[in-house]
């Protein structure tokens, strides 16, 4: 499906519409809503499964960049508004927990809970920030597979390296994101705020999810995170790396099926 939002086409899949309770489902980066298609199947039973691309990723439109967390964060407040959805279970693997912090700054009152999967409240070191420059200009003369062959082995558990369906998967959704998107969410991960000082103000029920071997924000990263943010739960996903829905989606299922219960 498709909505306008903020002047850019966004698109989306929407399943279990009967449920009350809406579940919205922010990707990392260089992805798209395809690292929830598990979940997607898995939890519309239980929920209404909201799965945007982001502005600039997988089938939506993009804008000049940087592609802000601000930007990408109002946009899910537009999308909510035209579906009709007041407030959602929000979940951010990554960057999408970057833009679930930034939706918690600007639309607090649109969020029921909180689920951040392997995700950080830090901002990026000077280091980092070198670093995405060096990638954008990179991108732009190799394009995204070239991106996908050299992120890849860091995205992914061992277990899952040695599993021919997951890398093709993962390889295959980054692969195809459009490099103008590519750059534009670059500057915008480069230009983030400090989420740190943020966490002592959630008051949503908030769980944290870590693949147990994601090497970009290891469990110990999650288990500080869950620690600052008032009485947020810890889930370590066994077999799994930075993109643990997708890795191992029945230990992630089950993880968001007990929250949800639990609220
Ligand atoms: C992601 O998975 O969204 C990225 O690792 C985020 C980042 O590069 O900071």
């Amino acid at each position: 499906m498709n909505a306008r939002v903020n002047g850019v086409r966004l698109a989306y899949s929407d399943r279990g519409k009967g449920h009350e309770t809406a579940l919205l489902l922010i990707h990392g980066f260089p992805l798209d809503r395809r690292l929830w298609a598990a979940q997607i199947s898995g939890l519309a039973s239980a929920v209404r499964v909201i799965a945007p691309d982001l502005r600039g990723h997988g089938c939506s439109e993009t804008s000049a960049g940087p592609l802000t967390m601000d930007q990408q964060a109002d946009d899910l407040a537009a999308l909510l508004d035209h579906l009709g959805i007041e407030r959602a279970v929000v979940a951010g693997l990554s960057m999408g927990g970057y833009i679930a912090f930034a939706l918690w700054r600007r639309h607090a009152d649109r969020i029921r809970a909180l689920v951040l999967a392997d995700t950080r409240a830090e901002p990026d070191s000077v280091v980092a920030r070198v670093n995405r420059g060096t990638t954008m200009a990179q991108v732009q003369k190799t394009g995204a597979a070239a991106l996908a062959d050299t992120m890849l082995p860091r995205l992914l558990s061992p277990s899952s390296l040695a599993t021919p369906r997951i890398v093709a998967a993962a390889h295959k959704m980054m692969a195809e994101q459009p490099v103008a998107g590519i750059v534009g969410a670059l500057g915008g991960l480069r230009d983030r705020a400090d989420s740190r000082p943020t966490l002592p103000t959630i008051t949503a029920p908030t769980l944290v999810i870590a693949g147990a071997e994601d090497a970009l924000t290891p469990p110990a990263d999650g288990a500080a995170l869950a620690a600052a943010i008032p009485g947020a739960q810890l889930a370590i996903v066994p077999r799994a790396g930075h993109l643990s829905p997708l890795e191992n989606p029945r230990a992630f299922n089950a993880a968001v099926r007990a929250f949800l219960r639990s609220l």
